[in-house]
């Protein structure tokens, strides 16, 4: 049996309280970070010394995802931080295994994201080199977006390629995930979420992801794909 995961992103934090934000979702699994550039995505967010000090006050590891450009350059210097993970996309990066492996080699996780629009199949021979793949279920750049889910087939028959071939990489799910999308992306065959809008929009965010980890996990059990 899998575990399913939690990763609210800052991106809907309140800025000027970080620190007070960071408490208030003690409970979560990983604290997501988006950076993003104003070129790969058409928004901007913050950098490594933001992420640094995030780094440091956070009583939660951190899942960073980079949206920006030359990612093999910068996901090794993200991973030099500390972070838990890091996450970039397959768009921005001249060679994803090369990239990936830096980034394990300095000690953090490895990640690989994907457009909605971006295929997925290139990844069923390399699967080994990553320790989560990242199925965008939003044009990324802005959070309170709506979950596409035409981007599940390509969920789906990413989970099932990675059962078949007893691959234990993580499938994360970004974009539009709430009380009412989870499910859906959880019985496709995701096991970590990303929510932000859905965390800090709620009242109390720590029961927010208590709730939101039931509906994935009880989704994620119901369909087997322990
Ligand atoms: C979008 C970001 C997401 C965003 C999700 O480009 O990668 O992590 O914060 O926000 P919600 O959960 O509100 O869609
Ligand atoms: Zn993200």
């Amino acid at each position: 049996m899998s575990d399913v995961r939690i990763n609210p992103s800052i991106l809907s934090a309140d800025f000027v309280n970080m620190e007070r934000d960071l408490q208030r979702i003690g409970n979560a699994d990983f604290v997501h970070v988006d950076i993003m550039d104003n070129n790969f995505v058409p928004n901007l967010t913050f950098g490594p010394q933001m992420t640094q000090r995030v780094q440091e006050t956070s009583p939660v590891p951190l899942d960073v995802h980079l949206m920006i450009n030359d990612c093999d350059t910068w996901a090794p210097k993200y991973a030099e931080l500390g972070v838990a993970s890091v996450t970039f996309h397959v768009e921005a990066t001249s060679d994803p295994v090369a990239t990936a492996r830096r980034v394990r080699d300095i000690g953090a996780r490895a990640g690989v994201a994907l457009r909605p629009g971006t295929d997925a199949e290139f990844l069923y021979d390399i699967l080994d080199e990553f320790d989560q793949i990242l199925v965008m279920t939003v044009e990324p750049g802005f959070g309170g977006q709506s979950f596409r889910p035409d981007t599940m087939p390509k969920l789906s028959a990413l989970a099932a390629h990675a059962r078949s071939v007893g691959s234990d990489v993580w499938l994360q799910v970004d974009g539009g995930i709430n009380i009412d999308t989870i499910a859906i992306a959880a019985e496709h065959g995701a096991d970590t979420f990303v929510a932000g809008s859905a965390v800090f929009g709620a009242a109390d965010p720590d029961e927010a992801i208590v709730t939101l980890r039931g509906l994935g996990a009880a989704a994620y059990h119901r369909h087997s794909h322990d």
